[in-house]
């Protein structure tokens, strides 16, 4: 069986098939997770093993309510399994204190929300600056950095707005600027192209790709948007709390682009 030879290899490094080399950005095994109780009580995660290898962009696909957003929120430490391992670039998630858990969180996790989350009372840019904020910057030295990133993603006119007099899709492009702005090591992000017309869609997704491959980097994309699917490496079918197919294409994307001078 795969898993048990991949427990036997040193941790962190994958040593089976083709990703011989390839450090594991992120390791689950027996994943479970349920949610309410009796009559309510639904399985949203069903004994998961699975693999994200580093320097790749993996995208989840699959129908709605088969567990992809909880997959990406245990991922991301901002939900706990009920059973099984998570580690993160070798750090074992469910074995940290939850102090250690969310620094760990703040300095190598970015996540893009399927519901937005931002804060209604700070502006485009004093959004997309809150991790940098966290991570100890000068406010004006983090709130320009944050600028510069939304500008790349054609928000620079909107850097003062407060997200009630932004559109959806500019909603989401701040979202993903402050998924982005403190380099995260691990990006995860839940439908970022949903609310995008296809240019801004194709920019954001080569704006992740550009964060994803590098050899110490990792991006999980969930869509439903067939229109990206070009951009990742590699496709994960959920269903039913259960990861039924994993894909394996080569991205028609070139590797670097020269468009994103921030990452
Ligand atoms: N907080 C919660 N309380 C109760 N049930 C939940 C909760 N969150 C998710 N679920 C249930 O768990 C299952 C998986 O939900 P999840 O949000 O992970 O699906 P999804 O694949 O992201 O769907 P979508 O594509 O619609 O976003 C669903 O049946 C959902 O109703
Ligand atoms: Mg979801």
């Amino acid at each position: 069986m795969m898993v048990a030879e991949e427990r036997r290899a040193p941790a962190g490094v994958a040593t089976t098939g083709d990703e011989a080399g390839v450090e594991v950005a992120v390791r689950i095994r027996g994943l479970g997770k349920h949610f309410g109780t009796g009559e309510q009580r639904v399985q949203a995660l069903r004994s998961i093993d699975w693999d994200v290898f580093a320097g790749q962009l993996t995208m989840i696909v699959g129908p709605s309510g088969c567990g992809k957003t909880t997959l990406l929120s245990v991922i991301a430490g901002i939900l706990d399994g009920d059973e099984g391992e998570v580690s993160i670039f070798g750090e074992p998630l469910d074995r940290m204190s939850d102090r250690a858990r969310t620094r760990f969180r703040a300095t190598n996790i970015g996540f893009v929300f399927q519901q937005y989350n931002l804060l209604p009372a700070l502006t485009a840019a004093e959004n997309a600056a809150i991790p940098l904020v966290i991570a100890g910057w000068r406010r004006d030295q983090a709130v320009r950095r944050a600028s510069e990133v939304l500008a790349s993603i054609g928000m620079g006119k909107k850097l003062a707005n407060l997200p009630s007099q932004l559109s959806g899709g500019q909603m989401q492009r701040v979202a993903i600027a402050r998924a982005l702005v403190h380099e995260p090591r691990l990006l995860v992000c839940d439908e970022p192209t949903a609310a995008l017309d296809h240019e801004t869609g194709q920019t954001v997704m080569q704006l992740l790709r550009d964060a994803a491959v590098r050899p110490d980097r990792a991006v999980i994309v969930v869509t439903h948007d067939n229109r990206v699917f070009q951009f990742g490496e590699r496709i994960a079918h959920m269903d039913d709390g259960r990861i039924v197919r994993l894909e394996q294409r080569a991205a028609s994307q070139p590797s670097l682009s020269d468009f994103s001078p921030l990452l």
